[in-house]
């Protein structure tokens, strides 16, 4: 009897401890990096925060990550029809908008450290199919090649569309978990937030 004890707590101890190492492993911090457009929009009007804002503070709420926004250079405060055409223009063209950061709401004035991040949530809105163009220059100077990444859009009915499928051939060798997309003019709503929140779980 006196030695089955001994076993079990022996047993009991060595897998505590397996847990604990891949608890340790797995404690790599998180960032959510997004873009989004105040303004005039598509199904919410005016708004003076962004629908993918709300979703990535919910994101960093809930996961206590640190929050990444890509701030386009580029003046996009002008009504929704003009920013579909730009937005068009900018695909077709294969542009590249320069763009500042801010770390939790603080400019960067360099290049961000993502190298103490493993796990990176992606998301915007979807414009003509995928993210919009600035986002493709930020995936331009960052290799997030090994990192796990979480893709997510707010949309006014496309869902991913190619948003999920772009990150992966711009980062192949990235693992990617489970992807998130959300009706923008839902966002602000208990039942939108309850859908960000359930995904993050
Ligand atoms: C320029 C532009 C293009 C858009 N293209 C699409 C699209 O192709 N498919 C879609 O479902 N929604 C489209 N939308 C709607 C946005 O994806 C949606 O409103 C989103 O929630 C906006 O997020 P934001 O407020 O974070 O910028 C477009 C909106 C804009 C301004």
């Amino acid at each position: 009897m006196r030695s089955l004890i001994i076993t079990l707590l022996a047993i009991f101890s060595f897998s505590a401890c397996g847990a604990q190492t891949e608890k340790k492993m797995n404690n790599g911090k998180s960032i959510v990096v997004f873009f989004s457009h105040a303004g005039e929009n598509y199904g919410v009007g005016n708004v003076k925060e962004g629908n993918t804002k709300i979703v990535a503070d919910v994101i960093s709420e809930k996961t206590k990550a640190d929050r990444l926004e890509i701030v386009c250079v580029k003046d996009y405060n002008m009504g929704y029809d003009a920013l579909c055409n730009l937005a068009k223009k900018e695909q077709n063209a294969g542009e590249l908008p320069g763009y500042t950061l801010l770390l939790n709401g603080n400019k960067l004035s360099g290049k961000m450290d993502m190298s103490s991040y493993t796990t990176i949530y992606i998301g915007g809105p979807v414009w003509w199919g995928t993210y919009p163009q600035v986002m493709f220059t930020f995936f331009k100077d960052y290799d997030l090649n090994g990192k796990t990444i979480l893709p997510f859009t707010t949309h006014e009915g496309s869902g991913l569309a190619r948003c999920e499928s772009d990150l992966k051939k711009k980062y192949p060798n990235a693992t990617f978990g489970k992807a998130f997309s959300i009706y923008g003019h839902e966002v602000r709503s208990e039942a939108g937030k309850k859908k960000v929140e359930a995904w993050v779980k």
